[in-house]
């Protein structure tokens, strides 16, 4: 039994296990990463919906809508991106614990905080998905304005202009969105997902 400060872990009635059981099918992460414009949230919803159709359990949790709830007032310095990828981390886990195929699509560009989410879950259970878009195709696409007001020096700490983006060195999935279309890029992650079992083949 672990206890931290007075606070006692309590094991729950119902397992991990027999929601997978009810479910009739595993849970995980789908960790979508990449450049601002990369289409991480597109995807993950295209995913999603595909999944969606085939009877699974799914939840998207996505960036910006995040950053306007739970983790509103977090900034984009190397500390507050930690803060909010440690958080959505945490509850992609409460999520997978929940038997849900759950997805994020976060801009998370530090190794080691994708990396901490990795452990805070089984080996299996994080799928790392890289969102190759280059820096010339997000910008280029510029959907929300931001690379311009970057350029401009309006934004401090913008990922790939004024900040860095760390790469995944060997993620479970790299998928190019300035190459595939969407349909493509979808069809790569849900063929890795009946590969390796996490669902029934179609
Ligand atoms: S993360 O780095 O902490 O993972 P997150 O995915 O939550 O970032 O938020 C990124 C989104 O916030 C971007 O898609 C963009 O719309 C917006 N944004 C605002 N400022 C920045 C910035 N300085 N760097 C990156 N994205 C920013």
């Amino acid at each position: 039994m672990e206890i931290v400060k007075n606070i006692v872990w309590h094991s729950a009635t119902i397992t991990k296990d027999d929601r997978h059981r009810m479910n009739g099918h595993k849970s995980a992460i789908l960790w979508y990463t990449g450049l601002s414009g990369a289409g991480k949230s597109t995807l993950a919803n295209k995913v999603e919906e595909k999944l969606f159709e085939r009877g699974y359990h799914t939840y998207v949790l996505d960036g910006d809508n995040i950053r306007m709830g739970l983790n509103k007032g977090l900034g984009f310095d190397a500390d507050s991106r930690k803060e909010n990828i440690r958080r959505i981390g945490e509850v992609a886990k409460l999520f997978v614990d929940a038997g849900v195929i759950v997805s994020t699509a976060f801009v998370s560009p530090y190794i080691e905080d994708r990396d901490m989410v990795r452990q805070l879950v089984k080996d299996g259970e994080f799928i790392e998905i890289f969102v190759a878009a280059s820096l010339e195709v997000c910008e280029g696409r510029d959907t929300k304005g931001l690379y311009k007001k970057a350029r401009a020096g309006e934004i401090k700490n913008f990922t790939g202009i004024s900040d860095p983006y760390e790469a995944p060195v060997h993620p479970e999935l790299t998928v190019d969105t300035g190459s595939q279309t969407l349909d493509e890029s979808a069809q790569v992650v849900l063929n890795y997902l009946e590969e390796k079992g996490y669902i029934e083949k179609a």
